[in-house]
């Protein structure tokens, strides 16, 4: 008999510990110690019990007894310090899911257009947001007084410090660094003193420079052909548009097939039918003398793209703002 009170009052307060409500509670209370009980139940059967241990066991029931109802108030005042604390633990609600964060869309819209040039044979090259003038505009053949610097907008931290307008600087940092033949692509982040609906004042490019003995403009053509039908689906038509860069001769802009009318002409491309999405071109000799190449052996081409433009062609994005304001509605549809 002292087992099975023994055996009652480990089980009771098992369950004690596991209660999580009023309600359980008293449950516990009117399974152990009501009318039916357990305990009650027990204490019934002690005409049973011979005289020597009826006060033994007697003593160790109303002791059990006691401290059951002891521990009942201790666990219901818990439970009450609980709810007023805001605590309650409802054990019966689902688990609470682990928001695993994603790539943001220009993050993951660098990597794929990285991952289709470096299937080409292409590397990754970097250089620094920080920039001397000399890489941003002299060494890439824009001078001075030349008037390509005005449409760059330009943030100066000094006379001859800036943040760089374009990922072009990387092209020289690269040639200096190593000799032909060259294929690299260098993402990164561009600024410029320029705000509205398509222009940020931070934003990103991907510039891509192939330099070797052979090089000419019909693999140009065929690299950013390559580069567009796999970004933008093998039907996208696009054609060469004459253009110049003073870092390029000659120079081309790319467009692509309106994405949004397939070229019928749409409020998207102004109704011409078509969108521009990269500046390209042949390596002007000058830059190649800017890095001590020699411009009689080696045949270069060089490309560059705005990111956040493909992006917004891609996804159909019409304000450009809409990828740094960080809203989670926005970036969960990516
Ligand atoms: C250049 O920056 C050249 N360095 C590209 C180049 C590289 C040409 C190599 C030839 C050879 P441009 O100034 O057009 O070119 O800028 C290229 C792209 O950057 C633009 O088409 C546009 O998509 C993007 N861009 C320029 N300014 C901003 C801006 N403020 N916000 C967002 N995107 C911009």
């Amino acid at each position: 008999m002292q087992d099975k009170l023994i055996q009652i009052r480990d089980d009771a307060q098992n369950e004690l510990k596991r209660a999580a409500s009023d309600a359980q509670l008293e449950q516990i209370r009117v399974k152990y110690l009501g009318r039916k009980g357990l305990l009650t139940g027990i204490l019934r059967q002690m005409a049973n019990v011979s005289p020597e241990e009826r006060p033994v066991i007697g003593q160790l029931a109303n002791q059990i007894k006691q401290q059951i109802n002891n521990e009942l108030s201790q666990r219901q005042q818990q439970l009450k310090t609980q709810a007023d604390k805001g605590d309650k633990l409802d054990v019966t609600l689902p688990g609470r899911r682990i928001k695993i964060g994603k790539r943001h869309p220009i993050t993951q819209i660098i990597k794929e257009i990285s991952d289709i040039f470096l299937n080409l044979g292409f590397q990754i090259a970097q250089g620094p947001e920080v920039e001397w003038e000399y890489y941003n505009f002299e060494a890439l053949n824009i001078p001075a007084d030349h008037p390509a610097r005005d449409m760059h907008d330009t943030f100066y931290i000094t006379d001859n410090i800036l943040l760089r307008t374009h990922t072009s600087p990387v092209q020289i940092r690269v040639m200096e660094k190593i000799s032909p033949p060259i294929r690299i692509i260098a993402p990164g982040k561009a600024y410029r003193c320029d705000a509205d609906l398509t222009h940020t004042p931070m934003f990103h490019q991907i510039e891509g420079l192939l330099v070797d003995e052979h090089t000419n403009f019909a693999q140009l053509k065929g690299i950013l052909e390559i580069f567009i039908h796999r970004m933008f689906g093998e039907k996208t038509s696009l054609r060469f548009r004459p253009s110049f860069f003073p870092f390029t001769e000659p120079s081309a802009e790319i467009d692509i097939a309106c994405v949004m009318c397939s070229g019928k002409g749409c409020r998207v491309c102004s109704h011409t039918g078509w969108l521009e999405i990269l500046g390209a071109g042949m390596v002007d000799p000058a830059v190649f003398e800017n890095v001590g190449y020699d411009p009689e052996k080696y045949v270069g081409f060089a490309f560059g793209m705005g990111i956040e433009r493909i992006a917004m062609l891609k996804y159909g994005i019409d304000d450009i703002r809409l990828f740094f304001e960080n809203d989670i509605r926005f970036l969960n549809q990516f």
